[in-house]
């Protein structure tokens, strides 16, 4: 990947695989050029850069390489009030772009998220992502261009972002939540109001399918998911505390139930978003004696045998294994 200039990241599951981290890895280590945020608000990507921890629902999680441009997708909606506040902590004001035609949740689209009977069944994040998109379908929505205080952010986010392809920069579109929470492929109606796999998030960016080298889906070695629907496999609390694979969600605060690694979903998943190549993160999680290793070869082999079946199971090489919460806690396997 490190010569592939664009690449999607994906979420293999229900969300919270670690997509943050994985992205403010390659920031780095690639020195990325762009880095495009897609989805919205109702996802929170974690990055943790030199014992500082980030939750970030808006800027893009490449922020930590100061060279990286970001960019809020035509296709992203926006809070406005999140996005200003994210920009000032991170302190990004000159590096960042919005795309005149991403659109614009308003306070009314919480409201409704947090009071529609059919949500609450749900379990949405009541952060009024899906009213707001509701509103954009209805051809009603307000647009990043008729933000007075989005002005000093608006950029043509798609041309730059294919003229930097055009002349081999890196490009990174950073996908949100997982590909079992799409509206289209995942377990609805316990779904976000997107389709959220590597296709959609080419389309949210404006980068077509031929211009992408790289499909990156993102496992964690357990799974986890947030609000109501299935979930094959799903441990009590009690067991999962036990394992050590006891979640709070980043952004809502809600417990994350869980339950073991699915071979048969990677796989699936993996085929469907066209994946090339796979992380796999936490796997400190599900082996205490892999925290913080870099090297393939320094892990036990209980950690290698996992990776090894994963590989097996999905067809798609794991690249990079995460083995501790920072951004370089990180076994990059990539030539
Ligand atoms: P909404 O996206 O807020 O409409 O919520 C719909 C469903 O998707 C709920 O089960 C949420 O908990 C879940 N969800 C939305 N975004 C994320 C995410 O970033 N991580 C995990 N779950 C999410
Ligand atoms: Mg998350």
């Amino acid at each position: 990947m490190s010569n592939m200039p664009c690449t999607v990241i994906v979420g293999a599951f229900w969300g919270d695989e670690g997509k943050g981290k994985i992205t403010s890895y390659l920031a780095l280590k690639d020195k990325l050029d762009f880095c495009v945020r897609t989805g919205s608000v109702n996802a929170a990507h974690t990055v943790w850069i030199g014992g500082k921890c980030y939750a970030l629902h808006a800027v893009p999680a490449a922020f930590v390489n100061e060279k990286c441009r970001l960019m809020v997708a035509p296709g992203s909606n926006v809070e406005v009030a999140k996005l200003l506040e994210e920009i000032t902590l991170t302190k990004v004001q000159d590096r960042i772009f919005v795309d005149p035609q991403a659109s614009i949740i308003e306070s009314k689209h919480s409201l409704q998220d947090r009071t529609s009977a059919h949500l609450k069944g749900i379990g949405t994040t009541g952060r009024g992502v899906g009213p707001a998109i509701e509103e954009r379908v209805r051809r009603t929505a307000k647009l990043a261009k008729d933000i007075s205080e989005l002005k000093p952010y608006l950029a043509d986010t798609v041309t730059e972002i294919n003229e930097g392809l055009d002349s081999g920069k890196k490009v990174l579109l950073e996908g949100t939540q997982g590909f079992m929470l799409s509206l289209y492929h995942g377990t609805y109606p316990y779904v976000t109001g997107r389709d959220t796999g590597a296709a959609a998030i080419c389309s949210e960016a404006g980068v077509g399918p031929t211009r992408v080298d790289d499909v990156l889906i993102v496992y964690k070695a357990f799974i986890t998911r947030v609000g109501a629907g299935p979930m094959p496999g799903e441990l009590t609390k009690a067991e999962a505390i036990r394992r050590g694979w006891f979640e709070t969600a980043a952004g809502t605060g809600r417990d994350r139930r869980s339950a073991p690694f699915n071979f048969e979903l990677a796989k699936k998943n993996a085929r469907i978003n066209g994946a090339t190549q796979a992380a796999v993160t936490k796997l400190d999680c599900m082996f205490a004696n892999c925290q913080g290793i870099t090297v393939f070869d320094d892990l036990p082999n209980e950690g290698k045998q996992f990776i090894g079946k994963i590989e097996k199971q999905t067809g798609i090489p794991v690249t990079l294994i995460g083995t501790g919460p920072e951004a370089n806690d990180v076994i990059d396997r990539r030539p």
